[in-house]
C-alpha cells in the first residue's frame, strides 16, 4: 500500500498548525525579522507557511492550488536574507521544532531540511 507520509507519521495538520503558530509567536517579538514583514497581520504569512509545510511533508497540496508552484528563492528576493536573518528565522524556528513533541528522527529530518532551506534562501553576504 501507500507509504504513511512524514506529515501523517508525525501527526498530521495539527502538527503544523502548532509548530508555525509557535514560529510566529517569536517572530513577533523579533526586531530582526519582524521589520521584515510587509503586513501588519501575520496571520497570512502563518498560513502561507504552514500550507508550503503540509505540502512539502506530503500532506494536502492546498499551498500550490492558492499560491501555484513554490518558487521560494523568488518569492524571498523582496527581503534582505544574511546570516543574521538566517540566524533570526532558525532561533524562531528551533523552539517551535523542540517545542512539537516530536520523537528525536522526525525531530532531526524536519530540522535539517529547514536548516538547509535556510541556508538555501539567504541572498546577501551581510
Ligand atoms: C514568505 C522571510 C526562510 C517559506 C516569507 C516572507 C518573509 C520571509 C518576510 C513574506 C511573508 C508573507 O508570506 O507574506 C524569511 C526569512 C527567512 C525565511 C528572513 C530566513 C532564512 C524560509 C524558509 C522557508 C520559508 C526556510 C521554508 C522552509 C516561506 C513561504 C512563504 C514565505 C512558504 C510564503 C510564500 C508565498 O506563497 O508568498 N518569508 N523566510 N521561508 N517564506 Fe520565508
Amino acid at each position: 500500500g501507500n507509504p504513511v507520509s512524514f506529515f501523517e507519521q508525525v501527526g498530521g495538520e495539527e502538527t503544523f498548525r502548532r509548530v508555525v503558530a509557535r514560529f510566529y509567536q517569536e517572530v513577533k517579538n523579533d526586531d530582526v525579522l519582524l521589520p521584515l514583514y510587509p503586513e501588519e497581520d501575520l496571520g497570512p504569512a502563518e498560513e502561507r507557511l504552514r500550507l508550503f509545510l503540509m505540502q512539502y511533508w506530503g500532506g494536502p497540496h492546498t499551498y500550490s492550488d492558492n499560491r501555484g508552484h513554490p518558487r521560494l528563492r523568488m518569492r524571498h528576493v523582496p527581503f534582505k536574507i544574511g546570516p543574521i536573518e538566517r540566524d533570526a528565522w532558525l532561533r524562531c524556528m528551533r523552539i517551535a521544532v523542540d517545542e512539537a513533541g516530536l520523537d528525536e528522527a522526525h525531530r532531526k529530518q524536519l530540522w535539517d531540511y529547514l536548516e538547509m532551506a535556510a541556508n538555501s534562501l539567504m541572498n546577501s553576504l551581510t
